[in-house]
């Protein structure tokens, strides 16, 4: 049987590697593609989730890790650094682990998740809580990397983009064709920078390192719509901002390092990046438990709560396909499943030891 054999072996004649190349993965990608039952139904387009956070540290990360940690050993590097909002720290973390490298992390003090902080602790990896945001830990990390002798792995290592784009490749790879609309979460913007350069690759005959003239996959390029939590939206202030914030800490970011390629993304394809509120957030993040059987993480449902949001203005077309990459785990912050609407806590009820109590408390009669 054919076993996944992880993004740089599966896309290796469009990825910067050779038959030499030491390859560093833990087979992340061939992540599923879900149709959206609920959501196709709302808009009248056939509406599809990427769901990344099946990958193998829970987010989409890890498509940019193997790349990122392949280079890393390539260049001889003996430690790694990155800043992140936690998922990148995780996926980091494991993937060091992995090529035998020491990790080093900064992270926002108090603004990550326990599951994401679990994970870099769990795998190993030198955690450092630093007094700021994730702007500031980025600076220390891009200083660090310059000047220290550490190999730096956030997304401004373009290897980390590369990697990334396979999530493109297999989208369009499923469907037979690119989709007319894909949807995104915007943080530090190398996502949708990456999701770009791959519907590009793959519209167009590419010039392989190792395989010669590929033809092109795809007949078209989506429209990129990406969307930002409403209290960390620099690029729909267009500038940056300093005091970002938002309970969707996977993209409490208030300068993202991938700013040019992403308003390219944006203005190449004939796209937008607008903003959706907490609440908006919160709501798409249930939509998806609720209704379409899928837990993500409150950053992930932000593309879900944009598309809902267009719809209700009447912006989203009918009868076309749409791609919404859903970006990390439910699992990796699962606080928010627990609280309703009215904020309250969710408690579990209680019941005895008992069928005919069970079955009472289920509104079930006997047969
Ligand atoms: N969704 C999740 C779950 C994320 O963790 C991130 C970024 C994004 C979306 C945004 O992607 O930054 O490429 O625009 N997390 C980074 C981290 C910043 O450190 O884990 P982006």
């Amino acid at each position: 049987a054919h076993q996944w054999r992880g993004v740089i072996r599966e896309y290796a004649d469009r990825l910067p590697v050779t038959e030499a190349t030491k390859v560093i993965t833990l087979g992340e990608g061939g992540t599923p593609l879900v149709l959206a039952q609920k959501l196709s139904e709302l808009t009248g387009s056939t509406v599809y989730l990427k769901v990344e956070g099946m990958n193998p540290t829970g987010s989409f990360k890890d498509r940019g890790m193997t790349m990122a940690m392949t280079a890393a050993v390539e260049a001889g590097a003996k430690a790694v650094v990155c800043a992140s909002t936690g998922n990148t720290s995780a996926s980091a973390a494991a993937y060091a682990t992995a090529a035998g490298l020491k990790c080093a992390v900064l992270v926002p003090e108090g603004k990550i998740s326990m599951g994401k902080l679990s994970q870099a602790i769990a795998h190993g990896a030198t955690l450092l809580q630093v007094d700021g945001n994730f702007d500031n830990c980025l600076d220390i990390a891009r200083k660090l990397g310059e000047s220290y002798p550490v190999f730096l792995v956030n997304s401004v290592n373009p290897a980390r983009i590369q990697g990334q784009k396979t999530g493109a490749f297999e989208i369009v790879d499923a469907l037979g064709d690119a989709p007319d609309i894909h949807v995104l979460p915007v943080g530090n913007a190398g996502n949708i920078s990456a999701y770009w350069k791959g519907y590009k690759e793959y519209s167009a005959p590419f010039e392989s390192a190792t395989a010669g003239t590929l033809p092109a996959v795809s007949t078209k390029t989506p429209a990129m719509w990406g969307f930002q939590a409403a209290g960390a939206a620099p690029f729909v202030a267009g500038h940056p901002i300093t005091e970002p914030d938002t309970i969707a800490t996977a993209i409490r970011i208030g300068n993202p390092a991938s700013w040019d390629t992403a308003i390219a993304a944006r203005d190449e394809s004939g796209g937008f990046i607008d903003a959706v509120t907490d609440e908006e957030i919160l709501d798409a993040h249930r939509w998806l438990s609720a209704k379409e059987g899928v837990f993500v993480e409150p950053g992930s449902a932000a593309g879900v709560a944009g598309l809902i949001k267009k719809h209700a203005a009447g912006e989203v077309p009918t009868g076309k396909t749409i791609v919404i990459t859903v970006t990390g785990h439910g699992l990796k912050d699962p606080q928010w499943a627990l609280r309703t609407e009215d904020g309250s806590e969710v408690q579990p009820v209680k019941v005895p030891n008992d069928v005919v109590t069970v079955a009472s408390e289920l509104g079930l009669e006997e047969n």
